[in-house]
């Protein structure tokens, strides 16, 4: 039998974002962000905790990178905060914010670690956003700015960005729904705000062609969205499901244009938007990263606003601590997916990971999350098949490195591969942890070993 390997520079990286993990929001000059106005909000947050501290990673970053160090991690993927930078969003630029990230890089690279610098991971300066944050069309050039800002700082030294995590999060959680920062629901805004970061976007991918020699990219999540029955309004359900969260933002970005489906969901709040935004969010880019979380059997369900869509249990399934079903053959899918609809594209899973519940990281220091391992082996199986079918997969992430704040879900989900008490802030290598070290170690063998 043949001994699972991958590739010789596939990069093996864990992924933290900036508002989840640093804490100190508004140290050394930064200002506050929308996510710092959301958690003193009553009521939006789990136990109304707040990245006030988070995992302190802003003080113990040095610690951090030796833990990295020590899984024999080659990549780290990380966020950078806006507002740590252009405290008001835009304007003047705060040195104290810009050498943090430079000390982590700098930090990183010592130790062999590649940074994988995301610009946007939810955390809008809340300046901007009194201005009218993701619906203000002036977005695209403040971002451009910030963006440029980093390019001209750190290009020399980060050879991976990407641009937005998530697009489609930031729009359903944040403009739609409102259960994430800043808080709105509206099916009008919802769409102007989708608008307005993939412009934003291809401003950014402008900026980097001019200052950056290296690579940008743009994050965003997939999960396959499969009818739960051959019902034709299950069908039509799972294609809405599919374009409002796999298509809507790469198809104007490879194929010039919106998903037909997307007027069929929002109807009269769907704008017509200028041919001339199609060239600026098409200017190309390097690679896709893909966050892969779980699988959909899609239902129609009338009442779900907007999309007439809701998810069916499957009773076979195992599902994680926030609700998900654990798919690995989905993962699979999506890559290949990905390659067939858009081309044969450098591809990054810049996310993958689970929720589980953890018991107390012991005395001796184990903390045991079997089913987080299990996660972990199924799904790292699952990118080597698409590797094996060709696609030009260049790299892997867990999601999270360590435990952090999960959005408004607060501190009660765990999806790290590193335990953090949040009293101590003590560090504990989970199994989970272990196992993926042996995983990278061995450039996958181990994968081979039987459960
Ligand atoms: C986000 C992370 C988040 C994770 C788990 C992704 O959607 O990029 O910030 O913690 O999923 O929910």
């Amino acid at each position: 039998m043949k001994t699972t390997q991958f590739p010789k520079s596939f990069l093996w990286g864990a992924a933290t974002s900036a508002y989840q993990v640093e804490g100190s929001p508004l140290a050394d000059g930064a200002g506050p962000s929308i996510w710092h106005r959301f958690v003193r909000t009553p009521g939006l947050v789990k136990n109304g905790d707040t990245g006030d501290i988070a995992c302190d990673h802003y003080q113990r970053m040095r610690d951090d990178v030796l833990l990295m160090k020590r899984l024999g991690l080659t990549a780290y993927r990380f966020s950078i905060a806006w507002a740590r930078i252009l405290p008001q969003g835009r304007g003047a630029v705060n040195a104290g914010g810009l050498g943090f990230y430079e000390r982590l890089v700098d930090t990183l690279l010592e130790h062999g670690i590649q940074p994988m610098a995301t610009l946007y991971h939810w955390d809008m300066p809340a300046a901007l956003d009194d201005r009218g944050g993701w619906l203000n069309p002036d977005v695209a050039d403040w971002f451009a700015d910030y963006a440029s800002v980093m390019f001209k700082r750190l290009d020399d030294r980060v050879k991976l960005w990407a641009t937005l995590n998530e697009p489609w999060v930031v729009t359903d959680g944040g403009y739609l729904h409102g259960a994430l920062a800043p808080g709105h629901k509206s099916r009008f805004e919802a769409p102007i705000a989708s608008h307005q970061l993939l412009r934003a976007h291809g401003k950014a991918v402008q900026a980097y062609r001019a200052l950056g020699k290296h690579q940008v990219g743009l994050v965003v999540n997939l999960a396959p969205k499969h009818a739960a029955t051959d019902q034709p309004a299950d069908v039509a359900a799972a294609r809405r499901a599919d374009a409002y969260m796999n298509r809507q933002y790469l198809d104007p970005v490879f194929l010039g244009r919106y998903p037909e489906e997307m007027t069929e969901i929002f109807g009269e709040a769907w704008p017509q938007w200028p041919a001339e935004d199609f060239k600026l969010i098409g200017e190309p880019i390097d690679f896709v990263g893909i966050n892969y979380y779980m699988r959909d059997m899609i239902r129609h369900e009338e009442t779900a606003w907007p999309v007439k869509t809701a998810v069916v249990p499957q009773s076979q399934s195992t599902y994680t601590d926030t609700g998900w079903e654990v798919f690995p053959k989905g993962l699979t899918e999506i890559l290949l997916w990905v390659r067939q609809r858009y081309g044969n594209i450098p591809q990054y899973v810049t996310e993958n990971g689970a929720a589980f519940y953890d018991p107390p990281a012991a005395a001796g220091g184990r903390v045991s999350d079997p089913l987080r391992v299990a996660y972990y082996r199924a799904h790292l199986r699952a990118i080597h098949d698409a590797v094996e079918q060709g696609v030009d997969l260049r790299g892997y992430c867990a999601w999270s490195l360590m435990d952090n704040l999960e959005w408004s879900l607060g501190f009660s989900k765990r999806f790290g591969i590193v335990h953090v008490n949040f009293d101590t802030l003590e560090r504990t290598l989970k199994d989970s942890a272990h196992y993926y070290a042996n995983v990278i170690a061995s450039n996958g063998a181990v994968l081979d070993d039987a459960a």
